[in-house]
């Protein structure tokens, strides 16, 4: 099989997107850090989330709320009740799972009958315990009680708790929505698939307030306008995504409908976005709590309501992971491997490379690098032979491969070489800003 998990980790290990936590230390479970490609191509990906929902909208606007709340507002959303893994223990082997690993239904399993998975003994699993995913932490300098706080475990409440802030500062008319990215974090049980299942993620997450009768059709406009996202903004293969409607079994508790992106990972389908009718559950579960009125007036209309919020809610790190697999391709007529990035989105533009290392060209070359540094990201490369050099970029992703040779000092131009075709094109430098521009 061409794309394995392990081949696109290996990669992005090899050329800096991706490294396993404290690796010195022998690695930290479920935790990972991002080298200089990873960073320039996460930062790519929310930047463009970001003004697909707040530029592009102009109902839509940003937040930035705090990691730490005040912890009854974990209370109040149900996370502190209801967000828990059924966790199953072998007592032979220590191995852990989630119990809905085995069975969807697994309430209806007799685990004394079932056989661990690793060890292959039966007898020893455990019944499923709730284990809730919240890291706790102490506000101040002594453990006692009173000073416990969670850490958030998705950016949506940040949002709800600021909502009428937002919407009188910004003086917003319903409907309206506030985009929010930022890290989250979970305890997960079972954290594998390198980026996919980790504790601590990215969220990049946008919540519509709506008039309550309203929800429905602005649910579906979400929808589609969400998947529209992934094939037209960042060029993901259409045969590999596909909605998924949750079953009654499988909604969350604050949601009235709820629809997964899915993407064909080498692991086969999983969830890389969810689109949910969270209803006025979490508004008015803040009421309750807090006591505080978060009605919203519709003055036109003189009328005063709760209002129902669509979310759309994905994960900046699963985008991440879902923009490397589709974009592995190992070409082997020509023997490399090289990531398919959509241009927009590619950590690095282009690469300039002088032919040799003399005769005036790496001088000519640096003169590119000040033309084009100012406007994107652009490498400088004289090191081994050219075509070693176009391969080492292919990797990275890099769309066009600029090569100044001795003509270019007679005649001002250079030779662009496109990533996919490796076919070359002579152009002027004076052409060449805005030739790459059009494409990005
Ligand atoms: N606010 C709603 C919410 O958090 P969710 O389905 O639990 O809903 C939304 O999470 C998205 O966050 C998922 O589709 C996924 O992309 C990302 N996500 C959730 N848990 C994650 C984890 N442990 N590691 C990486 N991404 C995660």
């Amino acid at each position: 099989m061409d794309k394995t998990i392990e081949k696109i980790v290996s990669l992005c290990k090899r050329r800096g997107f991706v490294f396993q936590s404290s690796d010195i230390y022998g690695g930290f479970s479920a935790v990972y850090d991002y080298g200089p490609l990873g960073i320039e191509l996460k930062n790519n990906i929310s930047q463009l989330w970001w003004k697909e929902m707040t530029h592009v909208h102009e109902n839509i606007v940003g937040l930035d709320s705090g990691i730490l709340m005040h912890p009854k507002i974990w209370e109040a959303s149900g996370h502190v009740g209801a967000f828990n893994d059924p966790l199953v223990d072998c007592k032979k082997c220590k191995s852990r799972y989630r119990a809905d690993e085995f069975s969807n239904d697994f309430v209806s399993i007799n685990w004394q009958e079932t056989k661990c998975p690793k060890c292959g003994t039966t007898g020893n699993l455990t019944n499923p315990r709730q284990f809730n995913l919240m890291f706790k932490t102490n506000v101040g300098p002594v453990e006692e009680t009173g000073t416990e706080a969670f850490l958030r475990p998705e950016t949506a409440q940040g949002i709800y708790v600021n909502y009428q802030l937002v919407q009188g500062a910004m003086r917003l008319k319903i409907p309206f929505g506030i985009a929010q990215i930022g890290k989250a974090f979970r305890n997960e049980i079972i954290a594998r698939n390198f980026i996919f299942r980790t504790r601590e993620f990215e969220q990049m997450e946008m919540q519509y307030f709506v008039k309550p009768g309203t929800d429905d059709a602005i649910f579906n406009d979400w929808k589609n306008k969400r998947l529209n996202f992934y094939l037209d903004k960042l060029g993901i293969s259409k045969d590999r995504l596909r909605f998924h409607q949750h079953g009654k079994d499988e909604l969350a508790h604050y949601a009235k409908e709820a629809w997964d992106i899915e993407y064909n990972f080498p692991f086969g389908w999983s969830e890389i976005e969810g689109i949910h009718n969270r209803t006025d559950y979490d508004l008015n579960r803040h009421e309750e709590f807090s006591g505080k009125n978060l009605s919203y007036f519709d003055q036109p209309n003189n009328d005063r309501f709760l209002p129902y919020v669509i979310e759309t809610s994905a994960g900046l790190n699963r985008m991440l992971l879902t923009i490397l697999a589709d974009a592995y391709w190992e070409d082997k007529k020509n023997n490399r491997i090289v990531m398919k990035f959509d241009p927009k989105i590619a950590p690095i533009k282009a690469v300039i490379c002088p032919l040799v290392k003399k005769d005036g060209l790496p001088e000519m070359a640096r003169e590119i690098m000040d033309i084009l540094s100012p406007h994107f990201k652009v490498i400088y490369d004289q090191q081994g032979s050219i075509g070693k050099r176009y391969y080492r970029q292919d990797e990275a992703g890099t769309p066009f491969g600029i090569t100044v040779d001795h003509k270019s000092l007679e005649e001002n131009t250079i030779t662009m070489r496109d990533r996919d075709s490796m076919k070359q094109e002579r152009i002027s430098i004076d052409q060449l800003l805005e030739t790459i521009r059009k494409v990005i």
